[in-house]
């Protein structure tokens, strides 16, 4: 990382030997140099043309729900999207449009909807993580994914130009979108939603809330570990390979769901990494299939586990 006083534009909102794990839903990762934690989208425009200018790599965190961050000193500057929470509602005859910004908590757009009764965003019910987070992965449940209630994406270049794309012109894949990418950061989106009911959007949002029941949503966990094979689901291949219950320092495979693993003991991001490699390599014993991280890694200097 360039010396600290080249991001000195940025100083009203970079924080400095920040603790990380707080900021995650397994509890877990060191310290880093360097968190930049823009209020608004001409914040971020600036952290993202500097960070360019710099010629610096750079990650974004957003909700911390599907993240491993190394332990001791990410060296890295982070974008975090926390702050960028605005939420404006534009109730149209076409629709009620939602804009907000890329860290609004995915649950707290759901609540709005169920509170207002309106339609669209049922198959997001009990999703963790920010807006921003769920549209470069397009997180979604069996009933259906982000991109489906989607009207509009902003994004930051690396310029610090803002473009909007439709909802139409990403590419939306499983669990993928076309937005990923390490040059630019999504800073919100626009929802198009329906008018219903209140009782009509929470009956839908039961299948999304039935299906994590096999999951342990009470415990302190980054989602699933692991992609699907094609062809395979993960987690049917480490239950099978024997996996559930396997503990390594403070984390163990959940005995609930095995594409899981559970934070139950202050464990550290080494736990974690030595875990997977246990569960890999059992796996490929026991089927000659591969396990690859679906989870983000950020500060490490091998990226483990990835395509
Ligand atoms: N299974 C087992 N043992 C286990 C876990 C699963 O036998 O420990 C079996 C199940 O009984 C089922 C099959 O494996 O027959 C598939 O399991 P599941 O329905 O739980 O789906 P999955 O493929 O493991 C995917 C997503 C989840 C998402 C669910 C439901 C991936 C990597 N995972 O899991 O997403 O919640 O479908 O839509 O695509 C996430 O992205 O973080 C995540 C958890």
């Amino acid at each position: 990382m360039q010396a600290l006083s080249s991001l000195d534009a940025l100083k009203d909102f970079c924080f400095t030997d920040r603790p990380l794990a707080q900021l995650t839903t397994w509890g877990v990762g060191g310290v880093t140099k360097c968190l930049i934690a823009p209020r608004d989208k001409h914040e971020l425009a600036a952290a993202v043309k500097t960070l360019s200018n710099e010629g610096e790599d750079w990650q974004t965190l957003g909700g911390g729900s599907n993240v491993l961050i190394c332990d001791g000193v990410v060296n890295i500057p982070l974008i975090h999207t926390a702050r960028l929470d605005n939420v404006t509602v534009m109730a149209k005859p076409e629709g009620i449009f939602i804009d907000c910004g890329s860290g609004v908590p995915l649950k707290n757009i759901f609540a709005l909807a169920l509170r207002k009764g309106w339609s669209g965003v049922e198959p997001l019910a009990g999703i963790p993580g920010t807006v921003g987070g769920a549209l470069i992965g397009n997180a979604g449940t069996l009933g259906g994914s982000v991109s489906d209630a989607i009207y509009r994406v902003s994004m930051i270049e690396s310029d610090g130009s803002e473009t909007e794309k439709n909802a139409s012109d990403i590419e939306w894949g499983y669990r993928s979108s076309s937005l990923a990418s390490d040059k630019n950061v999504v800073s919100g989106a626009i929802f198009r939603l329906e008018r219903s009911t209140k009782e009509k959007v929470l009956e839908k949002s039961k299948v999304a809330v039935e299906e994590r029941k096999s999951q342990p949503i009470m415990a302190k966990t980054a989602g699933c570990i692991f992609k699907n094979p094609p062809g395979y689901s993960a987690g049917k291949l480490l239950d099978d390979a024997g996996c559930k219950g396997i503990t390594v320092g403070g984390v163990k495979v959940s005995e609930r769901h095995a594409n899981f693993f559970e934070n139950f003991a202050d464990c550290s991001a080494r736990d974690i990494v030595e875990l997977a490699k246990l569960c890999i390599k059992k796996v490929e014993d026991m089927f000659g299939v591969t396990l690859k991280f679906e989870i983000k890694t950020i500060g490490f200097e091998d990226e483990p586990f990835t395509s």
